[in-house]
């Protein structure tokens, strides 16, 4: 029995399986469609979210699934003061794995050690969000052609930016890549990062406050937003919330080729008008991650099609 509770719960061949499997499926949907029949997914989500939980919930029913939802984490019995591991253990009698969503880091991976289902880590706190990497892996295979030689700027709150944190661990794996953080000084990736993800890897980076500077070498520039849930002051959000906005105008210097990807959602950091710009790739991320997600429910499940 498997869970996904770090990105590196998956090796680069299972990921590669994954993308093989995401494929198949954009291609030949009807294979897939009772592939999950008499199966439920549950989706227990403490936090917000409006794509993590609907592409899970789409992706159990396009493979013939049901799913188990809670209407918001104040309507579960955690409001009256109920473990993560108590609720798990009473879902676990319900449903064949669990997708779960919690602000405590580490909260999914308590769950996958109280049951015998499969646990996936739907984000937890800042610290991780494996499946977003998996949409993330997709899309700049998608894109590129490979994941290899290639220059990826990650800008704005990669402090708390969970997103960030998995897909440089992710990244970290392949051949010829290469990092630029851009973030201000109180917003650079946690150190642990830099010292047993970048260093211990060998990867080439650097860090920047400046987007400019750094746009010409880009060959992917992973937007984020300043994650306000997670700052303890308001006015330190206000000051450092509109630090980087890309506008078509900030994108005069950068690769014809270039690929902009955002995890979502975006609140002020990608100008409306740069949608319509061909290199914008946030909402096929947002597409390929419905597949990818079909995928690993698939392989958690031991699902063969
Ligand atoms: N990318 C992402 O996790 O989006 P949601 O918070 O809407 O699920």
């Amino acid at each position: 029995m498997r869970n996904l509770i770090d990105i590196l719960d998956l090796s680069v061949e299972e990921l590669d399986e994954l993308m093989a499997t995401a494929s198949d499926i954009i291609e030949h949907p009807a294979r897939y469609s009772e592939a999950c029949r008499g199966k439920k997914l549950a989706t227990l989500f403490f936090e917000p979210s409006t794509r993590t939980r609907l592409s899970f919930e789409a992706a159990m029913y396009e493979l013939g699934g049901n799913v188990l939802s809670m209407a918001s984490a104040n309507s579960s019995s955690a409001a009256k003061g109920e473990s993560v591991a108590d609720t798990a253990k009473t879902v676990s009698c319900y449903a064949d794995v669990i997708a779960m969503r919690h602000p405590k880091e580490g909260a999914p991976l308590v769950a996958s050690l109280n049951v015998s289902i499969p646990v996936i880590n739907a984000g937890d706190g800042g610290h991780n969000h494996p499946t977003q990497t998996l949409a993330d892996l997709f899309t700049i295979k998608r894109e590129k052609g490979e994941i290899r030689d290639l220059t990826v700027g990650f800008c704005g709150d990669l402090k708390f930016g969970r997103t960030v944190h998995s897909l440089i661990s992710a990244l970290a794996r392949y051949t010829g890549i290469k990092i630029v953080l851009i973030s201000p000084v109180e917003l650079t990736v946690p150190s642990y990062i830099m010292t047993d993800v970048l260093e211990k890897n060998n990867i080439p980076y650097e860090q920047t406050t400046d987007l400019l500077s750094v746009m010409p070498k880009l060959d992917i520039l992973y937007m984020t937003r300043v994650q306000k849930e997670r700052f303890f002051n308001e006015e330190d959000y206000l000051r450092l919330k509109d630090s980087y906005i890309l506008t078509p105008d900030k994108l005069k210097t950068a690769k014809k080729d270039l690929s902009i990807l955002h995890p979502l959602p975006r609140v002020n950091e990608i100008a409306v008008a740069i949608d319509d710009d061909p290199r914008a790739c946030y909402f096929k991320q947002v597409l390929n991650a419905k597949y990818m997600r079909m995928a690993l429910i698939l392989k958690l499940l031991e699902v063969k099609v």
